[in-house]
Parts: structure tokens; sequence; C-alpha cells
């Protein structure tokens, strides 16, 4: 089972010891117990999920998206920037469609994928055979042991700076992908999506200053020729999902523009 792979990595969220399996369960020597789902994932989030969790109809409009290839820059700056990893996390992963193509390039890692969704953990358990899934709330603390990540991977996806810093071995890196305001202009103006939020590549600069080092950034773009079917796929995959929007109804010429930032735990 692919989680086996990532089991190394995981803590109990009731009391931070390892985890082991124990036929269809996880458990920890105080006996806590998380069932495995049929799919292959764990639920580690000891509660509903929150409403704002992505839907059924938003997974599967990802996994569309991401495998027809329209954002395959994305996994191949990422690809180039992990060397040797054993270890490889990926926080807010959705469908792993990231994570798992990182694996495909580091034969000798394993990765754990996390998300608030049960249904992206759910589709996530899938995505490798080298990578667990469970389901956890990045603001509430991840399930996972003190210094386990080799590579941590955040990629449109909510960040929480202590949580990652704690996670993260001294060393290891952090890759982290935030949109640049041109991306997706063209549907924004098209279709009235929700803006992007100002200066969010400051703010994420300021926000890990304290505990990473920033050691390289480049921004990606390219040109994406997407169909009707396609700009739909794009526009219920994302918090536009749960806003008023316009349909959606021709092909359309769509500016990708976004930025990969690249921070590393210093050594002490
Ligand atoms: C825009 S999607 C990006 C998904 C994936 N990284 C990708 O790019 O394909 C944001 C993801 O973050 C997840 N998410 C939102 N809030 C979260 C939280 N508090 N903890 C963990 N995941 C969260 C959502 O369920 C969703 O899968
Ligand atoms: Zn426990």
């Amino acid at each position: 089972m692919a989680l086996d792979a990532a089991l190394g990595l995981l803590a109990c969220p009731t009391c931070a010891a390892r985890l082991s399996r124990d036929g269809g369960s996880l458990l920890c020597q105080q006996g806590h117990r998380f069932d495995i789902a049929r799919q292959g994932h764990v639920n580690l989030l000891g509660r509903a999920a929150p409403a704002n969790a992505d839907t059924a109809q938003m997974v599967a409009a990802r996994a569309r998206f991401l495998g027809a290839g329209h954002y395959q820059p994305i996994v191949e700056a990422l690809r180039s920037r992990v060397r040797q990893a054993s270890r490889i996390v990926e926080v807010g992963a959705g469908t792993g469609h990231y994570l798992a193509g990182v694996l495909d390039s580091q034969p000798d890692a394993v990765g754990l994928a996390t998300d608030v969704s049960p249904l992206a953990a759910r589709r996530a358990a899938k995505a490798h055979d080298r990578m667990g899934s469970v389901v956890a709330d990045t603001w509430a603390g991840l399930p996972i042991r003190s210094g386990a990540a080799d590579v941590l991977l955040c990629v449109f996806a909510p960040r929480n700076p202590t949580e990652f810093a704690r996670i993260c071995r001294q060393g290891s890196l952090l890759l982290v992908v935030t949109p640049n305001d041109g991306h997706l202009a063209q549907a924004r103006e098209r279709l009235g999506l929700l803006g992007i939020q100002d200066d969010k590549l400051a703010k994420l600069n300021r926000s890990l200053s304290g505990a990473f080092e920033a050691i390289w950034s480049q921004r990606i773009r390219w040109t994406m020729e997407l169909d009707a079917a396609a700009v739909t796929d794009l526009v219920q995959m994302g918090p536009n999902a749960f806003h008023e929007h316009g349909q959606a109804a021709e092909p359309l010429t769509v500016d990708a523009d976004v930025q990969l930032s690249v921070f590393r735990r210093p050594i002490c």
C-alpha cells in the first residue's frame, strides 16, 4: 500500500508519537488508532472537513485540467530544484499531481501528500505508488514528525511558517508556487474571476523570513490554448467554484504567470 511508503514521516495527531500500521489502521504506542480508508488515505483531521474544502466536482476538474498537462511547466520547474531527496512532503496537495511529478524524477524518494479535503486526499492516494495521502489542516498543525522533510512543496496552497519550520530538517528546501499579477488574466477578465492578492510575493518572503532563507526565485510564464471545457475546468478547480462567475462558452488563449520561490531551512 502506498501509505506504507510514507509511514516514517507521520506523527500521531493526538500525542505526536510515531505511527505504525496495524492491519487496516494506523496506530501509535499510546493506542490512538486511525482507520485507513478503502481508497488508501487516512483521515488525521479528527473532525469534519471545513465547508470550503474542495468538493468532488472541484477535485475532478483539477484532475482533468492538470492531467491534460496545462500546468506542466510548474512540474518541470519543481523537478529542476529537487536533487537526491529521500522524503518529500506536499501540503495542500490537492490531487497530488505535483508531488507525483517530482517523485517520478526522484526514484529513491517517498512522498506524503496532505490536504484538508477528504475528496482530494482520496484522489492523491492513487497518484503515485511511493506517496501516502492524509487529510490534515495546515493551519491546525501537521501530523508529521519534526525534521522529517527533505523537501516541502506548497503550490497555490495555504502556508503555516511555524509548522513548515518544524517539519523541515536543517538544510532542507521549501518550494512555494504563487500566482503573479498576470496569472490567468484573460480568464479573469472574460469571466469575472477572483483577483490575485496584492503584494503576494513580499508577504510570502516576510512570513517565512524568520525560519527560512530565500535562495532562489523564478518567474515561469507560458501561454495555454484552452477549449471551452478546459476553461470550465480551470474555473471549477479553484476558489472561483464557490463564487458567481461567467460561463465559458468558447476557446480562450490564457497566459499563465507564476513564481517559484525556493527557501532553505538553515543549518544551525
Ligand atoms: C488551489 S488548490 C491547490 C491544490 C494543489 N496544490 C494543486 O495546485 O493542484 C488549494 C488546496 O489547498 C487545500 N486547502 C485549503 N485549505 C487548507 C488547509 N487549511 N489545510 C490543508 N489544505 C488546505 C484545498 O483543499 C486545495 O486542495
Ligand atoms: Zn498517539
